[in-house]
């Protein structure tokens, strides 16, 4: 088999995901890493202690000398677009994370220089990889719930204040909004369920807690990792210096199709979930639990009036081991598969860039007194390299 050589821009952090991807008995071999942080790169070299492994602490020196045939961009999402650019003009592979890039104008670039160098681009939304949302898209797809006409998600998120408002998260400059940085997982679900991309969308959202808590002081470090503990939310310290993200975020998306859908998220609630709805000419979906933990998918297909917690149908999903339930390495799997047999995977670049697309949009409108705002297309001729 064909030696694939994969660099890592990120080393640690979500860069870890990518160390299901080192398979010597494969001939896949992750043979360097790049990351600006001394602490990254020395967990890196601790994790390949026994293999011969490079780093790097700047990543253009790492693409620069090394021969790779694909790149893994694990870095903040501000600096997406800039690395995988700089990749896919070496003619490298990319598996890009979520989001594409902070910009739609970002990600056509992206788009546009995988096209023009024939590269392949992959984009790590490992919600399509997750049982939960396979067995969603299984029930929709056999018509059991008729047409699909409204989408509805609720995202619960109790650890979003210790992820994302202590570090580069909390400024709009580097993540544009928690909207984004955290729904575009949703809201490509959300496009995926119902086989069309957002056209229009409306949002509202504020910043309602965080704000009101203590911030850290200017020698103390940066602490951005997850607690039980930590609650209730504005008894919390240590937070970022600036925040101007939102808390909370409520968008309604029009779709191409009249499909129509809401994404709701909240960053301090005492629970997480994502919770879907879905309902169509014939019955409704709905799931309790999402991975990692017990969870079902309830499917109400006759007509009773009153609450039915259960539906006519109850399917009990087994929790699956593995980052995000079982996702995380199925979506290298996905990515090797690519690289070495073209096979075609559940995640489209394409549709990354319109769930960035509607939650710039989302944005937007939630920053401007919840006006409508048209999602931006892509140009058919581009659309067309990546299906
Ligand atoms: N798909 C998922 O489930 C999932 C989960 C977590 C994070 N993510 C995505 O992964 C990305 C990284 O998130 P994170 O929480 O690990 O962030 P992070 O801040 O922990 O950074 C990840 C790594 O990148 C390094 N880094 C920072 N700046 C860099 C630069 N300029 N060049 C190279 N490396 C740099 C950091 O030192 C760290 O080792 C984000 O885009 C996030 O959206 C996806």
């Amino acid at each position: 088999m064909r030696e694939i050589r994969i660099g890592l821009i990120g080393a640690w952090g979500r860069g870890q995901l990518a160390f299901s991807a080192h398979r010597p008995s494969e001939n896949i071999r992750i043979v360097a890493g790049a990351d600006p942080s001394e602490k990254s790169i020395e967990k890196f070299r601790a994790k390949f202690a026994n293999e011969p492994i490079a780093v790097y602490n700047d990543y253009r020196a790492m693409l620069e000398k090394e021969k790779l045939d694909a790149v893994f961009v694990c870095s903040p999402d501000y600096c997406h677009e800039e690395h995988a650019l700089a990749a896919l003009r070496k003619k490298m592979a990319v598996y890009l994370e979520k989001p594409m890039a902070i910009t739609v104008e970002g990600c056509d670039r992206i788009l546009e220089t995988a096209c023009q160098n024939k590269t392949k681009l992959f984009l790590g939304h490992n919600m399509r990889y997750m049982s939960f949302v396979h067995k969603m898209k299984e029930i929709i797809d056999s018509g059991e719930i008729g047409e699909v006409k409204c989408i509805w998600c609720r995202h619960f998120i109790s650890y979003g204040g210790d992820a994302y408002f202590r570090d580069w998260h909390s400024e709009r400059r580097y993540s544009n909004g928690l909207l984004l940085q955290k729904g575009a997982h949703d809201i490509d679900v959300i496009h995926w369920l119902a086989g069309a991309y957002s056209k229009k969308v409306t949002g509202m959202g504020s910043l309602s807690v965080y704000d009101k808590c203590e911030k850290r002081g200017k020698d103390e470090p940066e602490n951005s990792s997850f607690n039980e503990s930590h609650w209730p939310p504005l008894e919390q310290k240590g937070f970022s210096p600036v925040i101007d993200v939102e808390d909370t975020n409520m968008i309604l998306m029009e779709l191409s199709n009249g499909v129509q859908a809401s994404y709701m998220q909240c960053h301090y609630t005492p629970d997480s979930c994502r919770n879907y709805t879905i309902i169509g000419t014939k019955g409704r979906i709905e799931n309790y639990g999402d991975y990692g933990s017990e969870m079902t998918i309830e499917v109400w297909n006759t007509r009773k009036d009153g609450l039915r917690l259960h539906g006519d149908r109850s399917i009990q999903m087994e929790p699956e081991g593995g980052g995000h339930g079982g996702a995380d390495e199925k979506i290298v799997r996905g990515f090797v598969d690519f690289l070495r047999e073209d096979k075609k995977p559940f995640t489209s670049p394409v549709a990354s860039r319109y769930s960035v697309a509607a939650g710039c949009a989302g944005t937007e409108s939630i920053r401007n007194g919840g006006i409508p705002v048209e999602v931006k297309t892509l140009p058919a001729e581009l659309e067309k390299y990546f299906i």
